[in-house]
């Protein structure tokens, strides 16, 4: 049973039931293209769609591609800005990056006037500030805090796909360029090219649309993954992370989502979307054709239609 809500209406079989007749509803739907300003993401196949749902009780429902690997891209950001709040505390933090929504693109190259912070951690600047300011001993270290940090979301080993890596290290003179402007206003402290190294890296983790419905159960769980019953982030931070979701998670589509689905929610480019029902369930799709935000067009209509019919939104 998803939550007290969904239960009302469905329960077990019936509900893998209805997420199978809603996979095939928005499968034939073909509107918008792939990533392509990152070759590697060029590669995707339009065809690709899974939907799965993790109940803060560890029950997981999945239909379509729910296992097929895929890189995690801006996803990434919510869980790196609460390893940041761990490593630094909240007051800290925002003195680095700020938590106002722009209504920009997710890569605008946009500081705040006054603060010169970077608006959110969920744009590319603010995530960059953000990855920069994870704790370690020199790189490797930062990476490995990274990649166990993730694990505590997923539940087992992950790992950074070596090529999307690269290809997004090759073409990523738009974040480098926002790295340096960064660093010129004092954002930014550490090493820049190390920092970026990370931030591509985490975009390059590899997850499946199952792993993403864990790790947004985890937060709808306030921390704890419910498939292994460990403790993913302190229960502190999750207020910060999930508003900041709320308000800033789907960049310039976000004052949309939230009045339309009502629930915190974060995208990528690689086609997820990972919604948090707070207490209840964690959903996530994957299909990588985008509508000009960078938004998923299939995923955003399952969560509209998912928020609409279990009566979902938060208000
Ligand atoms: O910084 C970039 O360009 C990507 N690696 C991450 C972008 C991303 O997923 C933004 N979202 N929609």
């Amino acid at each position: 049973m998803p939550s007290d809500r969904l239960s009302n209406s469905v329960t077990g079989q019936n509900f893998q039931s209805y997420l199978e007749s809603l996979h095939r509803k928005y499968q034939a739907l073909r509107d918008g293209n792939v990533a392509n300003y990152i070759p590697e993401l060029a590669k995707a196949n339009p065809d690709w769609f899974g939907i799965a749902i993790a109940t803060v009780d560890g029950q997981v429902f999945s239909v379509g591609d729910a296992d097929h690997l895929f890189t995690i891209q801006s996803i990434s950001k919510v869980f790196v800005q609460g390893l940041a709040l761990e490593d630094h505390g909240r007051d800290y933090f925002l003195t680095r990056v700020g938590v106002e929504p722009t209504g920009d693109a997710f890569n605008a190259i946009v500081l705040d006037e006054q603060s010169k912070r970077p608006y959110n951690p969920m744009v590319n600047a603010g995530a960059i500030a953000t990855t920069s300011l994870i704790k370690g001993n020199g790189p490797t270290e930062r990476l490995n805090r990274l990649l166990e940090m993730f694990r505590g979301y997923i539940g087992h080993d992950i790992f950074v796909d070596a090529s999307t890596f690269m290809s997004e290290r090759t073409t990523g003179d738009r974040n480098r360029a926002m790295a340096y402007l960064m660093r010129n206003f004092g954002m930014i402290d550490t090493n820049l090219e190390e920092a970026l190294d990370l931030y591509f890296q985490q975009c390059s983790v590899m997850v499946s649309c199952r792993d993403l419905a864990v790790m947004a159960a985890t937060l709808a769980n306030r921390g704890v993954n419910p498939v292994t019953g460990d403790r993913a982030v302190a229960a502190g931070y999750i207020r910060d992370m999930l508003s900041v979701m709320y308000t800033c998670g789907m960049y310039n589509f976000a004052g949309e989502w939230s009045y339309r689905v009502g629930l915190p929610a974060k995208s990528g480019v690689s086609g997820g979307i990972i919604v948090v029902v707070p207490n209840q369930i964690g959903i996530a799709v994957f299909s990588p054709l985008l509508d000009h935000r960078a938004n998923s067009v299939r995923g955003v209509k399952v969560c509209e239609e998912l928020s609409e019919r279990f009566e979902l939104h938060l208000f």
